[in-house]
């Protein structure tokens, strides 16, 4: 059996991430400020002295998956009290006072603003547990390097928060007030992996295009880290509808680095569960925007995310969100049933569609994309494609695996000399609805 040497100079720490992206690069900053503050990384929670969760509120299931660790975390806690025990992120800014009754064995309960002092409220969580949800409007993590993984593709947050306050989510609530990481910061971050080998910066934002920092708007963003020397591509989600400028689309349109691909939730077809949802924007207003972002970026692959069963929404409002699905055909689609979340302006609306009906609605929708996801891919045969290589293909076999400019797997056989962070130009010759399979061109 492994002994496991306790060294307080350097306690070992495991941290779990649930949710979004966001979440994923705030563990990367949580990581940067505990290996500053000399924890170093355990394998699991077995050879763990500080077990952390970063945990996700955007829907019920979310929760449910974290307080279902939990229960299984309680009984580690049994065993081995001295191991501390942390939840952060959206759920502990959502339901604090639930989840300190359903779990009082937490050491730490830390708001996504509240990372900064994660070493002190390890240090001090004792008899009673150490407690930080308070919310920062300044606070961006803008001098924290994050501990960014390997791989040729980095994500880095370009703003946190969220200000629309849409209907039905929870964003604004638990991660508080838009602000922008200033461009300098983002620069030199970005300039930084560039120089460790990234190929590919994803800028995160709750609403990224949003960002503004003074003069800089998102387009002029776009435009500064394309000057980046080895940064050969740029995406970036999630993007809202209402705040598409023309600044954006043209930096995408006339910058070659920023890829042909765009994240535009449209949440529903219906205009009426459009203005219930308090989303700013109408169907033709949509449909307008992908109207012009076709026209000036040809080949530009759209997705979406839709949710269905919306308090209120009937039969003739799911018919016409799957009208505009088809009209549109995105190429691919993130897919919800509502879920009621306590705190949102929705909460108190109630929920009028049955889960039984909801579940139905989205089997139908999630038909319909897979159906439209193959038609879009299937329409790529023939054509060629620059690939930004992966790796080796997860299916093995000596197949090799990158993204097109649409962000669309590409799976091709591997040959001598080529590897990740490659770019190489392939032909697509057959397609399914999740990736292409190529030959080097
Ligand atoms: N119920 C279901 N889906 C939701 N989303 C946000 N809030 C909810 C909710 N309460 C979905 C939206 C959003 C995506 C990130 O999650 O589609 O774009
Ligand atoms: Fe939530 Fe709407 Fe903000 Fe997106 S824009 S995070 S859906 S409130």
């Amino acid at each position: 059996m492994n002994e496991r040497v306790a060294n307080p100079a350097h306690p070992r720490v495991y941290l779990e991430t649930y949710g979004c992206q966001m979440n994923v690069a705030d563990s990367q900053t949580v990581s940067a400020v505990l290996r500053r503050a000399g924890y170093v990384n355990a394998d699991g929670v077995e050879d763990a002295d500080v077990v952390l969760l970063n945990t996700c509120a955007i829907r019920e299931h979310a929760e449910e998956k974290v307080l279902h660790r939990l229960r299984e975390l309680a009984r580690l806690k049994n065993s081995r009290p001295e191991v501390k025990i942390g939840l952060l992120g959206c759920m502990a800014q959502h339901n604090r006072v639930a989840i300190m009754e359903k779990a009082a064995f937490l050491d730490v309960v830390a708001g996504p603003d509240s990372y900064r002092r994660l070493p002190e409220m390890i240090g001090s969580a004792g008899f009673d547990a150490s407690i930080d949800v308070r919310l920062d409007r300044g606070e961006t993590y803008a001098d924290i390097t994050p501990d960014y993984g390997g791989g040729v593709r980095a994500y880095v947050t370009a703003m946190r928060g969220c200000d629309k306050f849409c209907a039905f989510c929870v964003v604004p609530y638990v991660r508080g007030r838009e602000r922008s990481i200033p461009p300098a910061d983002l620069m030199r971050e970005i300039g930084e992996l560039a120089a460790r080998g990234v190929k590919e910066v994803v800028l995160l934002g709750q609403t990224v295009n949003a960002y503004r920092f003074g003069d800089t708007d998102f387009g002029a963003l776009l435009g500064m880290i394309a000057s980046i020397d080895g940064i050969e591509r740029i995406r970036f989600t999630s993007p809202h509808p209402g705040e598409m400028s023309e600044s954006i689309i043209d930096a995408m349109a006339t910058e070659p680095k920023v890829q042909p691909q765009l994240h535009l939730p449209l949440q529903s077809g219906s205009d009426r569960i459009l203005t219930a949802m308090e989303r700013g924007y109408t169907v033709a207003q949509y449909l307008d925007l992908v109207g012009r972002v076709r026209a000036e970026i040809p080949g530009v692959a759209l997705s979406t995310d839709i949710i269905v069963g919306f308090h209120g929404e009937e039969e003739s409002d799911f018919e016409l969100t799957t009208a505009i699905m088809r009209e549109v055909g995105f190429d691919s689609a993130f897919m919800f049933k509502y879920s009621v979340r306590e705190h949102t302006r929705a909460f108190r609306l109630g929920d009028s569609v049955s889960e039984e009906e909801k579940g139905r609605r989205l089997t139908a929708l999630i038909a319909l994309q897979e159906e439209m996801s193959l038609a879009r891919n299937r329409a790529m045969v023939g054509h060629k494609f620059p690939v930004l290589v992966e790796g080796s293909a997860r299916r093995g076999g000596g197949m090799m695996a990158g993204k097109t400019p649409q962000f669309k797997t590409a799976i091709f056989r591997g040959v001598e000399g080529i590897g990740a962070g490659d770019t190489v130009n392939v032909r697509v010759d057959s397609a399914t609805g999740h990736s292409l399979m190529c030959s080097i061109a």
